[in-house]
């Protein structure tokens, strides 16, 4: 398998490969982002209303073509680059979600809140920190095992940000758990017994893609849940946006964007996985949409459950 032999953009030059382009104008560019990206007039004219990205995380994994492991710095500096382009391809009212690991994650924030000597392209601001749950990490005895993933969720601008919290309510613990009325009285706008889910993103159909999961992709072992990209595509964008994955792998964010009626724009250094992944774009979610929505992710054994409106979006 071909590798590359050092940090520095594309070893393969631009313009090598064809996009892969669908009717709807769903589009996945071939190449390293930094260099294939810039190309698309929505990215130059900042046309993007929400960036997702999973980047490689410098573990030295398989990528196919991508070589994962830089040195640190030039790593650092590969972060703030793809970043900074992200960040320009924004529309005031956008957003972007980054899924990072422990090593990457405080470089990441204070880079964005400009809080380090090389600043951003644009200053972002936080809106939340969660965290992805999992509970098959890596079996290990000198440290704690690792089960989670930082969740980034920065927008160019508080007050202008789109932002869609009916789009992905769960059931309230008060509601499954505790038999607690006074959750079926919301005062938050909210539908009776429902609520936006809390930061620490876990539950139903959100462990990591591994083994025999019915929504594993040949040669990908890196996949994200679907229901992780469903709850970010939803909250942060409306039918009809613009959605940008810098790296868009086996291809999550590019499916469920383009069903969810986004326009999906993304690239892929590999140019097998990039035709893998347009494929899976093309052949849909591995379960029908939404189906998490009324899942509860309460840990603690039911009390008292109340019956709650089942809602539909
Ligand atoms: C962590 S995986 C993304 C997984 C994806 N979120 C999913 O659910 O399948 C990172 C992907 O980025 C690709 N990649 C790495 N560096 C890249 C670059 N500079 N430009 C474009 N793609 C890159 C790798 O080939 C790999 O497929």
């Amino acid at each position: 398998m071909p590798t590359r032999k050092s940090s520095k953009p594309a070893a393969k030059p631009n313009g090598t490969h064809a996009p892969l382009t669908d009717s709807l104008g769903n589009t996945i560019l071939i190449g390293d982002c930094r260099l294939v990206l810039p190309t698309l007039p929505q990215v130059q004219q900042s046309q993007v209303d929400l960036v997702f990205a999973d980047p490689p995380f410098n573990w030295n994994r398989d990528y196919d073509q991508w070589k994962d492991d830089m040195p640190r710095e030039d790593y650092l500096t590969f972060t703030y680059d793809w970043i900074d382009l992200c960040a320009r391809a924004l529309k005031p009212t956008g957003s972007m979600v980054i899924n990072i690991p422990d090593d990457t994650a405080a470089e990441i924030v204070c880079y964005l809140k400009g809080a380090l000597a090389r600043k951003p392209a644009h200053q972002m601001h936080m809106v939340n920190w969660c965290i992805w749950h999992y509970r098959f990490g890596q079996n290990r005895n000198g440290s704690f095992i690792n089960s989670k993933v930082h969740v980034l969720y920065f927008c160019r601008d508080p007050l202008r940000r789109t932002w869609n919290p009916t789009q992905v309510l769960e059931p309230s613990d008060r509601a499954t758990t505790y038999g607690d009325k006074r959750t079926l009285s919301k005062r938050d706008g909210m539908p009776p017994g429902m609520r936006v889910p809390m930061d620490v993103w876990y539950g139903p159909f959100w462990g990591r893609i591994q083994g025999n999961n019915k929504e594993r992709k040949a040669e990908h072992d890196n996949q994200l849940p679907e229901v992780y990209l469903e709850r970010v595509v939803r909250c942060a964008s409306n039918p009809g946006d613009t959605v940008l994955d810098p790296f868009t792998g086996s291809g999550t964010t590019a499916v469920i964007a383009r069903n969810l009626g986004r326009t999906f724009l993304g690239s892929e250094f590999s140019a097998d996985n990039a035709r893998r992944a347009f494929q899976r774009m093309l052949d849909g979610p591995t379960r029908p949409l939404g189906t998490s929505i009324n899942a509860s992710s309460s840990i603690v054994k039911t009390r008292k459950a109340l019956v709650i409106p089942k809602i539909k979006i």
